[in-house]
């Protein structure tokens, strides 16, 4: 499918094991949620474009490299949290904005409550971090809202996708490219994906 990327690693299988099972404590659920956002970054920066620039080692001159794009980090509270650090330890030069959106448990519909997020993101490569892509209701709401604000060139980064969010993300956003470690069968009724991990926000972050 054209615009989705699923990142296979045998790392990343055993991770989201650990993720899925309900017995899994708050630490080792961010530690598993952490390591597969290292291989998720890992895979998305190796289209990052990139400047050739002189330096000087200390025995001679040699050309080398830095990265020729804004980088916009846009974690979508609060579950995308959990994937900003390992981000943001790959590339320290990343800018981070910030979007709150939650789910209205009743009708499944994003409400937004919080926006901020760097200047110049029409020049900048926008990458949105949000572990689920359920219905695809609050992705879809966080590209609008970065796409009004200038953003052209945006990335969704995820940790599990149901069918449903990525068609979607296809169908309101074509341009955007989604990364995903693994895709799941299918939604509940509550719109809980299913085999799934849960309510990745509480589990990060212990609100039960
Ligand atoms: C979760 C998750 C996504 C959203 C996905 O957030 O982090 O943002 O649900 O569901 P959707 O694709 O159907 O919109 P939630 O609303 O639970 O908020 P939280 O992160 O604060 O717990
Ligand atoms: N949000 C979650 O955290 N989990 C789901 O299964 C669906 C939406």
């Amino acid at each position: 499918m054209k615009n989705l990327f699923v990142v296979e690693n045998p790392l990343v299988q055993r991770d989201i094991t650990i993720l899925r099972n309900k017995d899994t404590k708050e630490p080792e659920f961010r530690s598993a949620l952490s390591r597969i956002a290292y291989c998720l970054a890992m895979e998305i920066s190796k289209n990052f474009k990139l400047d050739l620039v002189e330096i000087q080692t200390p025995l001679e001159k040699t050309l080398g490299h830095e990265i020729n794009q804004q980088i916009v980090l846009v974690p979508v509270l609060r579950a995308g949290l959990s994937f900003v650090n390992s981000f943001v330890e790959l590339i320290p030069e990343a800018k981070v904005g910030h979007i709150g959106i939650q789910r209205d448990e009743k009708t499944l519909m994003p409400v937004d409550y919080y926006y901020k997020t760097p200047k110049d993101l029409h020049l900048s490569k926008v990458i949105i971090l949000d572990p689920m892509l359920a219905t695809g209701g609050s992705a879809s709401a966080a590209i609008r809202f970065l796409k009004e604000r200038g953003a052209k060139d945006i990335i969704l980064s995820c940790l599990i996708a149901a069918p449903e969010g990525i068609n979607k993300i296809q169908v309101d956003h074509n341009d955007v490219k989604i990364y995903v470690a693994k895709i799941d069968r299918e939604l509940n009724s509550n719109g809980y994906i299913l085999p799934g991990l849960g309510d990745a926000g509480d589990r990060t972050f212990g609100t039960f």
